[in-house]
């Protein structure tokens, strides 16, 4: 008991020192998608948040940034982004002029940026979960499914119904009702009981 405490507190320490960053859905890919532990990775990628991001480029998002008189296309609007990627406004996804996607071939560094802010494109997995960068080494992982540090300690949220709201409100353009019960059943991606 005596020792966790120590290591809680060392986590702590080192979570305050350094940003906990969006590190995009990809960085969950590696371990998350094995089919004897769930295949976390390809279940979400079929689902709906996958796609939010080329939603923004339909005939039907267009009509909505139209009507409402906005002057830039869907997919670079905060007003929709801010719901449609991961992130958006708070460490994560971001607006980029058109260069930054088109890094030159020499810059490896630029094409690991852009390679990030790809994977915060949709709502990914850290929307629900939380930015990533701390709580993905394998051993902190192992830490917390094992129950011994708190996932809050190192930025893995605890999902309610408050997660999903955040995005799934009245302030969506086509706000369907949500249920959250019968939601939840839509995007389900458990670990087979061992
Ligand atoms: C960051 C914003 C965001 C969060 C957080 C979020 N969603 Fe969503 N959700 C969306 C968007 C945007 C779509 C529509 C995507 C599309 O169709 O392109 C969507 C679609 C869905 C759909 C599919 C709806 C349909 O008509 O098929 C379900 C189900 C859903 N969300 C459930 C949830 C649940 C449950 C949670 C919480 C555990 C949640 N969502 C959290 C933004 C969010
Ligand atoms: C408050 C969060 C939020 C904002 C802001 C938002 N969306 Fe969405 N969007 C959602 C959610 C959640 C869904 C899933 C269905 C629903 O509840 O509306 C969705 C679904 C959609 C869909 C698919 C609708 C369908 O069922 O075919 C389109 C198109 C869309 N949004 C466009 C936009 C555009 C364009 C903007 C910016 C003007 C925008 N959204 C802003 C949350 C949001
Ligand atoms: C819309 C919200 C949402 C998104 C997006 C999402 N998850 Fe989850 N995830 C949940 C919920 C809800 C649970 C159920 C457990 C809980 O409440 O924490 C869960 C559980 C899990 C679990 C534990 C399963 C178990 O049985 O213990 C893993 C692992 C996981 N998610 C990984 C991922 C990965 C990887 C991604 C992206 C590829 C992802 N999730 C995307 C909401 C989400
Ligand atoms: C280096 C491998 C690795 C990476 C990267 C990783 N995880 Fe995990 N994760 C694990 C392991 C190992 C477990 C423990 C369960 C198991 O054995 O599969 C776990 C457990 C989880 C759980 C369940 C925790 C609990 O106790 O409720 C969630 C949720 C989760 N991971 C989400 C994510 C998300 C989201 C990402 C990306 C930001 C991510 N993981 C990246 C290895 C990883």
């Amino acid at each position: 008991m005596k020792r966790m405490t120590i290591v809680v507190v060392m986590l702590s320490t080192i979570i305050m020192s350094q940003d906990i960053k969006y590190v995009g859905s990809t960085g969950c890919k590696m371990c998350h998608n094995k089919e004897a532990k769930g295949a976390q990775y390809t279940k979400w990628e079929a689902s709906r948040h996958a796609h939010a991001f080329e939603t923004l480029k339909s005939e039907n998002a267009s009509q909505i940034v139209k009507d409402k008189g906005l002057e830039t296309e869907a997919w670079n609007a905060p007003e929709c982004l801010q719901c449609h990627t991961t992130g958006y406004g708070n460490g994560g996804y971001e607006i980029r002029e058109e260069s930054f996607w088109f890094p030159a071939a020499e810059d490896k560094a630029g094409a690991k940026v852009v390679k990030r802010m790809k994977g915060l494109q949709s709502v990914g997995c850290e929307s629900c979960h939380g930015a990533g960068s701390v709580y993905k080494s394998s051993s902190i992982m192992k830490s917390v499914y094992a129950n011994e540090i708190d996932g809050q300690t190192v930025g893995l949220k605890q999902i309610s119904k408050e997660t999903c709201i955040v995005c799934h409100n009245e302030k969506s353009p086509t706000f369907k009702p949500f249920n959250f019960e019968e939601s939840i059943k839509v995007i389900t991606h458990p670990m087979p009981a061992s």
